[in-house]
């Protein structure tokens, strides 16, 4: 049990999937999972351990932004011995070429600073995904048949931004979609040798003020966890 996960010791699977809405952790642990059972409710942040295909999983709620999900994930790799952590979440498309319910694979992900801004001081750390996670999720999803985007994207640290020339910068750059958690996920997986990858549906468009209706987002939402869950245990 840490300050913000009551889980017991060795019930939190090596392998998690981390949606922002702890409510979206139980309906996929139901829909996804066997024998799931609720390990967390601390706050409200459900999270469930079960198995699937044989495989320990578990599905933890992450909360929004970047300072939440840092919170969870330090306590899941430092104190629970989490070891691939994949977030799957939604994310606002920033290319025409993006369409509404694609999928990205974040190869990279961009920001002003996350939480972890303090230890890097002057330099620019570039967080990146987890290589063989990526190639596993990009298999997946090709055999799926899956519209898939992978690249750049921006961990952002507001929804309701006030700063439209930072979304015209990262356009121009070719950043495929807008979140606000990949690159804190990213850097801690790095720092303490664990995989980490950012699956993510595009829910809204920023270029053409488009947004998925609440209950298409479910079947994208399904597709996705069937995504991150084969890349997770993929043969490397
Ligand atoms: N901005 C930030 N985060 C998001 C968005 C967005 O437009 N859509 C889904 N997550």
């Amino acid at each position: 049990m840490t300050i913000h996960i009551g889980a017991a010791p060795g019930d939190i699977a090596q392998t998690v999937l981390l949606p922002g809405d702890p409510y979206r952790a139980k309906w996929a642990a139901e829909r996804f999972l066997t024998d799931a059972r609720q390990v967390n409710d601390v706050r409200g942040m459900l999270g469930f351990t079960g198995t699937w295909q044989g495989h320990p999983v578990t599905i933890q709620g992450s909360g929004m932004g970047m300072p939440s999900l840092s919170i969870y994930v330090n306590e899941l790799i430092r104190d629970y011995g989490a070891r691939t952590l994949i977030r799957i979440g939604s994310c606002g498309a920033m290319q025409e070429q993006v369409a509404l319910r694609d999928l990205i694979l974040a190869m990279t992900a961009t920001t002003l600073g996350s939480p972890s801004r303090g230890i890097f001081r002057e330099l620019n750390f570039a967080p990146c995904a987890d290589w063989g996670l990526l190639r596993a999720a990009a298999d997946a999803a090709g055999a799926k048949g899956t519209q898939t985007h992978i690249g750049g994207i921006y961990s952002s640290d507001v929804f309701y931004d006030e700063r439209p020339d930072l979304n015209e910068q990262m356009v121009r750059h070719g950043i495929l979609g807008v979140e606000m958690e990949a690159a804190e996920l990213y850097t801690l997986a790095v720092r303490h040798k664990c995989r980490a990858l950012a699956v993510l549906t595009v829910s809204d468009h920023l270029i053409t003020g488009e947004a998925l209706p609440p209950e298409q987002r479910e079947t994208s939402f399904g597709e996705m966890v069937e995504i991150a869950l084969a890349a997770a245990f993929a043969e490397s």
